[in-house]
C-alpha cells in the first residue's frame, strides 16, 4: 500500500515525521512530492498511489485517470474546493477533509492581519485599536467560531451570521447572531470572512455587502479569494477611502491593488493560515489516521463525495 503525500506548499517537518510514524505503523510505503512546479511531477507520482495526502492542491479528472491504484484522498484541511468530486466519485475514490484541525492556525492570523491593518501595516503613523469595535463574523465554522473566541479576548463586539447554522447556536457561544448577510455587512465596521468557496458564494462578496460597512471599514479575507467580486472590490475602495482590505489570499489582481491603495490594501505572498507546526500536525496527522482507518476498519467518516 502506497500513501502519497503531495504538498505544492510543504508541511512542517515534524509533521511528515508524524504521518510517516502513523504509515510505517500500519505496514504503508510512504512517498513525498513537496514544493512541485509541474503538474506533471504530481501526474508521476499518484500513477502508483493507493492514498493521496493533498493540502490546496488542484486534483482534478486528469490526476485521477493517472491514478489508477488510488483508492482515497484526504485534504489535510478544511476547503475542498481543489477537488473535483464529481470525477473522484466517477472514479471510485473517496474524498475527505480534516475539519477544525488548522482552524485555531488560521483564526490567529486573522486576528493578527486584523491588527495590521488597523496599525497602518506597521507604517509607523497612529492607527486605531480592536477593543470595542464591531466584528462581523461571515460564516460559524471552526474557524469562524476561533476567531470569535479570540476576538472576545480582545475585548471586540462579536457578530455572526451563518446560513446554515441556527440563531441559538451561535448565541451559545456568546456572540450576537443576526438575521441576513445585510444585517451583518450594516452593522459590523470588520467583517472577516469565513464562507467555502461554492456556486452559491463565489463572486458573493460584492459591492452592495461592501458599501454597507460603517465608516472605517476593514473587510477581511482568510478563507477564498473567489468568493470577492475583484472589480466591485476595487470599485468600493475608490469610492471609499476609509475602507481596508486584508487578505491571506493573493488575488488576481494583487499588483493593482497594492498600487493604487498601497495603505488600505495589503496581502500575504503565500497563503499562510494554516502554515502553522501545530495545523501541519494536526491535520496531516488526522489525515494519516483517516487513511488508516478508511483500509483497515472501511471508516468513511468526514467523506466529502457521494
Ligand atoms: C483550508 O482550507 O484548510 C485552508 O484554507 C488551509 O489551506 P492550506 O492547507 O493550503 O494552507
Amino acid at each position: 500500500m502506497k500513501v502519497l503525500i503531495a504538498t505544492e506548499k510543504p508541511f512542517a517537518k515534524v509533521a511528515v515525521e508524524g504521518i510517516r510514524k502513523i504509515t510505517d505503523e500500519a505496514g504503508y510505503e510512504l512517498a513525498l512530492l513537496e514544493k512541485y512546479s509541474d503538474k506533471k511531477q504530481l501526474l508521476e507520482a499518484v500513477a502508483d498511489a493507493d492514498a493521496l495526502i493533498i493540502r490546496s492542491d488542484i486534483i482534478d479528472k486528469e490526476v485521477f485517470d493517472n491514478a489508477k491504484n488510488l483508492k482515497i484522498v484526504v485534504r489535510a484541511g478544511a476547503g475542498v474546493d481543489n477537488v473535483d468530486l464529481q470525477a473522484a466519485t466517477q472514479a471510485g475514490v473517496c474524498v475527505m477533509n480534516t475539519p477544525g484541525q488548522n482552524a485555531n492556525a488560521v483564526a490567529e492570523l486573522a486576528l493578527a492581519l486584523m491588527v495590521y491593518g488597523v496599525r497602518n501595516l506597521f507604517n509607523g503613523t497612529s492607527g486605531t485599536e480592536l477593543m470595542g469595535k464591531k466584528l462581523g463574523i461571515h460564516a460559524f465554522g471552526n474557524v469562524g467560531r476561533n476567531v470569535a473566541r479570540i476576538a472576545k479576548g480582545f475585548g471586540m463586539d462579536v457578530y455572526a451570521f451563518d446560513a446554515y447554522c441556527p440563531k441559538e447556536v451561535i448565541e451559545q457561544s456568546g456572540v450576537k447572531a443576526v438575521d441576513s448577510v445585510e444585517e451583518l455587512y450594516s452593522t459590523c465596521q470588520f467583517v472577516s470572512l469565513h464562507i467555502p468557496a461554492t456556486p452559491e458564494t463565489v463572486n458573493s462578496i460584492n459591492r452592495d455587502l461592501l458599501m454597507r460597512m460603517p465608516k472605517g471599514a476593514l473587510l477581511l479575507n482568510t478563507a477564498r479569494k473567489e468568493v470577492i467580486n475583484e472589480a466591485e472590490l476595487v470599485q468600493v475602495m475608490e469610492e471609499r477611502e476609509d475602507f481596508r482590505y486584508i487578505t491571506d489570499i493573493k488575488p488576481a489582481i494583487n499588483d493593482e491593488l497594492a498600487a493604487k491603495f498601497p495603505t488600505r490594501y495589503f496581502s500575504t505572498p503565500k497563503k499562510m493560515g494554516a502554515q502553522t507546526a501545530e495545523a501541519n500536525i494536526n491535520a496531516g496527522l488526522a489525515a494519516a489516521r483517516q487513511i488508516a482507518g478508511f483500509f483497515k476498519d472501511g471508516c468513511e467518516k468526514f467523506r466529502v463525495n457521494k
